[in-house]
């Protein structure tokens, strides 16, 4: 297994190309299943988990190209409704193919999610929704198996709390539904009006995403179209932190600070100075440390979940004691210990982290747990003293386009040792 070495102490200076929104891309290459025309995608990052979601679209009959950061997806023919376990445990994501195979074909066999080892995580919000859609569905040996023979129905549907992923499984299937369906509490993250603008771009009705009420008139049929992921935005704010962390000054081009919702007030509380300028955005933090401030994660636009890990890192440097409380996951804290391996000084107690700030890290060997943990490590090693070396790599290729290239260009010492 790959490994990161890194020799920390460096600041960063430079330019960083920000890339388009994993979270968002996977989402809108799914939605390539419900036309028999062909969908093309721009700005989609070249990432292991697009290669195998591509893998499963592939296998459902999806011809496939991509390259320089063009996707086209045409699902023709639906060759085959099964998703098999092997192509979805490993990323939950997958699991969103059931929807519109469920709207276009009336049935689907897809297995249950995997994915990041980051708490229970079910899936039973999504499975409400296709059923008050209409549609049959029953779980036998770790398959969901869905049917819906006569075609999903417009449904109302409010959902307990806020889920990215049943939200957007729920747009996915209801384009085609006959009637109106109507989503209370849904997720606002900006990737569900990316998703919808690209639903829309083919031709769906859909209003409101963005907002906690969305309104989906049911459609006979979407055709093809062209959409531009948008930008990444917890890959944003990981450089951006990344900067707090070493010092120095980062220009992020082809992003935008509003994406990161409260997560910006948060990072200039913190001391990083962030302006909006002609080339990007510019990251800058002079050598002080930065000021401990307190941060509770939260459905956007709180601060992100995905970024919690990573602001962790930031936090352990700091002068002064910040409390992370995370509401999102129940086990999202896996990175501390490693973290206090590297010398941080970070209490656990359920949902909530205390973090005391020291005056430096010290390098050591990390095992990276999950994808944005992974990160979390990165930055740490980064700002550490002597070689950090971040075991289990294959999390951040998950999600993190060209780091190592892109941190080796700001001038960080990051190398990548092939095992
Ligand atoms: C998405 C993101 C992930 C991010 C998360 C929260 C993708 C590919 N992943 O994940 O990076 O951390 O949003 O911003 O876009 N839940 C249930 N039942 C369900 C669905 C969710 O109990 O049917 C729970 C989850 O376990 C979790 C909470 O709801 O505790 C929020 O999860 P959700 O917003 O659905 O996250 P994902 O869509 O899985």
């Amino acid at each position: 297994m790959d490994k990161l070495a890194i020799i920390g102490g460096r600041p960063l200076y430079g330019e960083v190309a920000i890339s388009g929104a994993k979270n968002s891309a996977l989402k809108v290459m799914a939605a390539a299943l419900l036309t028999d025309e062909k969908l093309t995608l721009t700005n989609v990052p070249q990432l292991a988990d697009v290669d195998m979601l591509a893998r499963l679209l592939a296998q459902h009959g999806a011809q496939i190209d991509f390259s320089d950061g063009t996707l086209t997806l045409h699902a023709k023919d639906i060759i085959s409704t099964e998703a098999p376990y092997d192509l979805v445990r490993k990323m939950r994501a997958s699991f969103n193919v059931l929807g519109p195979l469920l709207a276009r074909e009336g049935k689907a066999k897809v297995s249950l999610p995997g994915g990041c080892a980051i708490g229970a995580r079910p899936v039973d919000l999504h499975l409400k929704a296709l059923a008050a859609m209409g549609a049959k569905i029953e779980l036998d040996e770790g398959y969901v198996i869905a049917e819906a023979p006569d075609g999903l129905k417009g449904a109302d549907i409010t959902l307990p709390f806020v889920s990215v992923g049943a939200t957007e499984h729920t747009m996915l299937a209801a384009v085609l539904a006959k009637g109106a369906t109507v989503i209370e509490n849904a997720a606002r993250e900006p990737e569900i009006a990316d998703l919808a603008k690209c639903l829309n771009a083919m031709g769906a009705k859909i209003e409101g995403a963005g907002r906690s009420t969305i309104r989906i008139e049911g459609v006979d049929r979407l055709h093809g179209g062209e959409h531009r992921v948008l930008p990444d935005r917890i890959e944003t704010g990981a450089y951006a932190m990344a900067v707090g962390a070493t010092g120095g000054e980062l220009t992020l081009t082809g992003t935008d600070g509003e994406l990161l919702g409260t997560a910006l007030a948060a990072l200039k509380e913190a001391g990083l100075e962030i302006d909006d300028t002609d080339k990007g955005l510019r990251i800058k933090k002079t050598d002080e440390r930065c000021k401990a401030v307190d941060i509770v994660t939260q459905p956007y636009p709180g601060f992100p979940t995905d970024l919690q890990a990573q602001f962790m890192a930031l936090m352990a440097t700091a002068n002064g004691a910040a409390t992370i409380k995370e509401t999102i996951f129940e086990n999202r804290f896996m990175h501390a210990p490693e973290l206090s391996r590297m010398g941080a000084k970070i209490s656990v107690d359920g949902q909530n982290a205390t973090v005391r700030g020291v005056p430096r890290l010290k390098g050591a060997p990390v095992m990276a747990t999950d994808l944005r943990a992974s990160m979390s490590l990165v930055i740490a090693g980064l700002a550490a003293e002597g070689q950090t070396m971040v075991n289990r790599v294959y999390h951040l290729d998950r999600g993190f386009e060209r780091l190592e290239e892109k941190l080796q260009n700001c001038g960080a010492l990051i190398e990548r040792v092939k095992d």
